[in-house]
């Protein structure tokens, strides 16, 4: 297995649970932790530390921004999560104004590792990273629908009764609202989703799968509302990600990229399914779309531009 140095800047709970996840998957020789608060990265960095008897080999330490050069990866999950009352286009607008300060350091200090954004909202971010690092685009992904995706194919395995590794189906677009669930290309052992017969006789009514959609878009709202933030699935779907880069697999997964010309859409970042790898982001998978699904991906990705123009990307 192939080992690196992954740089996470912003060490909150999201953070944290990057760092974790990363050292129990035995994915990374050196693990660096850079927050504006150097007092809880150095707290972190200790208590991570601890666990190394228990994990394959690692070196964590906090250090200043400075400390990610020669990273392989940078992680960056810095910036506001939203409060109650605040917008999402507030949102945006307050952490797009941290990475353009942010992003050029990063690029700067380590201008051949890939960018990994999991700040949110994380598409409107990746296309900020993109723009104010000046790297190109194979370099920059956000983590999209990635966690999406993970939700959706627990709630559909949980619902049809099969091992989640065995149902291969997508959520695309933007990681919130607007997000879509590829059911018509959905497969489940070869199978089309579909046609799969739940317990040997019925197969899904579009109410169930209108209920399993829903149930994975409210995941995270329904998550804060309980817990006030989400960090466990995040930490390994991130995990999940480095992995892709670090063991080159040319995995499929639906990371936030630059598309220009997708089923009709341009010049945004949202997920589609894409190929993962060492050296970045390759081609996005041309899926066959319903119209209703093709539809869908085109108002998400306006969805998204629409803020990109609001907050002033252009
Ligand atoms: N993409 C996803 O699926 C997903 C899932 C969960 C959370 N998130 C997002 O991840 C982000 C972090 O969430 P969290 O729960 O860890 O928040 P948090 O408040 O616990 O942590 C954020 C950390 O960033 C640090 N920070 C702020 N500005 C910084 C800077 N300039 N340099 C270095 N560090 C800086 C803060 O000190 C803090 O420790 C939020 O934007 C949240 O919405 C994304």
């Amino acid at each position: 297995m192939k080992t690196g140095t992954i740089s996470i800047v912003g060490v909150g709970s999201v953070g944290a649970a990057i760092a974790y996840a990363s050292m129990i998957r035995g994915l990374v020789r050196r693990l660096v932790l850079v927050d504006k608060d150097s007092t809880k990265a150095r707290g972190e960095a200790l208590d991570l530390g601890h666990c190394s008897p228990f994990v394959p080999a690692v070196e964590v330490e906090a250090g200043p921004l400075e400390a990610i050069a020669g990273s392989d990866v940078v992680v960056v999950t810095a910036g506001a999560k939203q409060k109650p009352g605040q917008s999402r286009l507030e949102l945006a607008a307050e952490n797009v104004n941290l990475f353009r300060t942010l992003i050029p350091q990063i690029a700067a200090y380590a201008p051949d590792a890939r960018l990994l954004i999991v700040s949110n909202p994380v598409d409107v971010l990746t296309y900020a990273a993109l723009r104010f690092s000046g790297l190109p685009p194979r370099q920059v992904v956000g983590s999209g629908t990635v966690l999406d995706t993970a939700r959706f194919r627990h709630l559909i395995a949980r619902r049809i009764k099969v091992s989640p590794g065995n149902v291969h189906a997508h959520i695309v677009g933007e990681h919130g609202d607007s997000e879509i669930g590829l059911f018509s290309s959905a497969m489940v052992g070869g199978v089309p989703l579909l046609e799969f017969k739940v317990d040997g006789h019925h197969s899904l009514t579009e109410a169930e799968r209108a209920e399993i959609f829903d149930a994975t878009r409210r995941a995270a709202g329904e998550i804060i509302a309980a817990k006030g933030a989400t960090n466990w699935a995040i930490g390994l779907t991130t995990a999940r990600i480095l992995e892709a880069y670090l063991r080159d697999e040319n995995a499929v997964l639906t990371v936030s990229r630059l598309l220009e010309n997708y089923a009709g859409s341009g010049d945004v970042c949202m997920s589609v399914p894409s190929i993962v790898a060492r050296d970045g982001v390759g081609p996005a998978l041309s899926v066959a779309l319903s119209e209703a699904e093709a539809a869908g991906l085109r108002r998400s990705a306006a969805a998204i531009r629409d803020v990109i123009t609001r907050v002033g990307l252009e």
